[in-house]
């Protein structure tokens, strides 16, 4: 295993759309064992999106099972070509990311979604997911499409918050 390289903003390949996996083989699990080696390295991040680390395929990894606060949640999962088929609802929440580092924002989220994805064997996923998990699906869903919670906070002016410390516990949490 190995840790990876987070690409952080202004970083231009974080613009970019990632690629639909059709190989389900030892080299994607062993490249979703380092995401997720990545992912747990310092302060864990609630999830973590191929792009982030420079590989341009839609895979995603998900645990919210670790926040501060006890949220409804399916634990850890590992997400391939994930799409959301249906939404519920909407609300504003603070958000954070890893290729973000220095600021969290508040971003309006479906705060009830139904998701499909492949495992990593290529078997299929259904989840419903709502609040902190739902929210944290959707950040990471953003980053396949090239897009960051920067891109989508409500207000830059009100709604973008400089990190007073390198991770701020309850709030924020990036992915
Ligand atoms: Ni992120």
């Amino acid at each position: 295993m190995a840790l990876l390289e987070i690409l952080q903003l202004p970083d231009e390949r974080l613009k970019q759309v990632s690629e639909p996996v059709e190989v389900f083989d030892d080299e994607l699990r062993a490249f979703i064992a380092d995401l997720e080696e990545t992912r747990l390295n310092g302060p864990a991040a609630v999830g973590i999106a191929a792009p982030q680390v420079g590989m341009f395929k839609r895979v995603v990894i998900i645990d919210c099972s670790t926040t501060r606060k006890p949220v409804p949640n399916h634990g850890y999962m590992v997400l391939v070509n994930p799409e959301i088929t249906k939404w519920d609802g909407f609300e504003k929440g603070r958000e954070g990311c890893l290729s973000v580092p220095d600021y969290t924002g508040n971003v309006i989220r479906a705060t009830k979604i139904t998701l499909s994805a492949k495992d990593p064997y290529g078997e299929p996923l259904q989840f419903d997911m709502e609040g902190y998990e739902a929210r944290a699906a959707q950040h990471e869903i953003d980053h396949l499409d090239g897009m960051l919670f920067v891109d989508r906070v409500v207000s830059r002016r009100t709604d973008l918050f400089k990190r007073k410390v390198y991770q701020d516990g309850g709030t924020g949490k990036k992915s």
